[in-house]
């Protein structure tokens, strides 16, 4: 089993865009998937059809106190299942902060699924506090989208800091995502990453098709798999197979 995180400081900047569609290309490549949504908004969870309701909210999931398992859901599509969110959340921080060991909780939680699923990507929510701790402790693979300006190559840099003190070695992706290669701004940051062994090769465009899917509710890569945003999640999809070694 492979843990990869979808996370970061910022929010808005299409980490649940990736782990949708990762998640789905992931179980398409005919791995048993888990897609782990931890973020308040659930967007993930809405995304996949599914009712953001977590029986005993984030206190009991993240309490540890039952399996992780008795949160799954099946979605429409084989080979993929969720563990939906829902706004009780909003306190995973606190709830976390509660535990002897807050840092290993979310490790502890999925471990135990190691044998079911082949690949678990976790959809977090925005910040760098006990949460991606324990999110970043339980993962093999870190992937930070990046949007192309300026200071968000800081906050990365804030957040190769961040894993260095908790997690040091983890291997970590960022990606730049709502790339709109009208803006010479744009085309100057993907200039500018090149190079950097941090950045996957691929790059996110700016798309409709990916604003849709929270309309639609369907991955952008099932619902319009020729558009570029679609062949741009292939694309990073198979450099994290590589990094994965699957
Ligand atoms: N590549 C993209 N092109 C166009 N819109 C995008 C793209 N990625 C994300 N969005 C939109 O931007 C908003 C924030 O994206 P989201 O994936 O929810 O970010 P995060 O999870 O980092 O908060 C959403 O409305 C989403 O539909
Ligand atoms: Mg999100």
């Amino acid at each position: 089993m492979r843990v990869v995180a979808v996370a970061g400081a910022k929010g808005g900047v299409g980490k649940t865009a990736l782990a949708v569609n990762l998640a789905m290309l992931s179980s398409r490549a005919g791995n048993r998937t888990l897609l782990w949504d931890l973020d308040p908004q659930a967007a993930a969870t809405h995304c996949y059809r599914l009712k953001a309701k977590v029986k005993g909210g984030a206190p009991r999931l993240l309490g540890g106190k039952r399996d992780l398992e008795t949160y799954i859901r099946k979605t429409d599509y084989k080979k993929l299942h969720v563990i939906p969110s829902d706004k009780t959340f909003r306190a995973a921080e606190m709830v976390l902060s509660t535990r002897r060991w807050p840092e290993k909780a979310i490790r502890k939680l999925v471990r135990p699924l190691a044998g079911s699923y082949d690949v678990v990507i976790m959809d977090c929510p925005p910040g760098l506090g006990v949460v991606a701790e324990a999110v970043v402790t339980a993962s093999d693979l870190l992937v930070v989208p990046v949007i192309p300006a300026p200071l968000s190559i800081r906050s990365l840099d804030q957040l190769s800091d961040f894993v260095e003190e908790h997690r040091d070695g983890l291997p970590t992706l960022a990606v730049l995502s709502m790339v709109d290669r009208r803006k010479v701004l744009h085309r100057q940051m993907i200039e500018s990453v090149k190079g950097d062994r941090r950045f996957a090769l691929s790059v996110v465009p700016l798309s409709s098709s990916v604003e849709r899917m929270g309309l639609e509710q369907v991955p952008a890569v099932i619902a319009s798999p020729q558009n570029l945003s679609a062949k741009s999640f292939r694309q990073l999809w198979g450099e994290i197979e590589d990094r994965l070694d699957l």
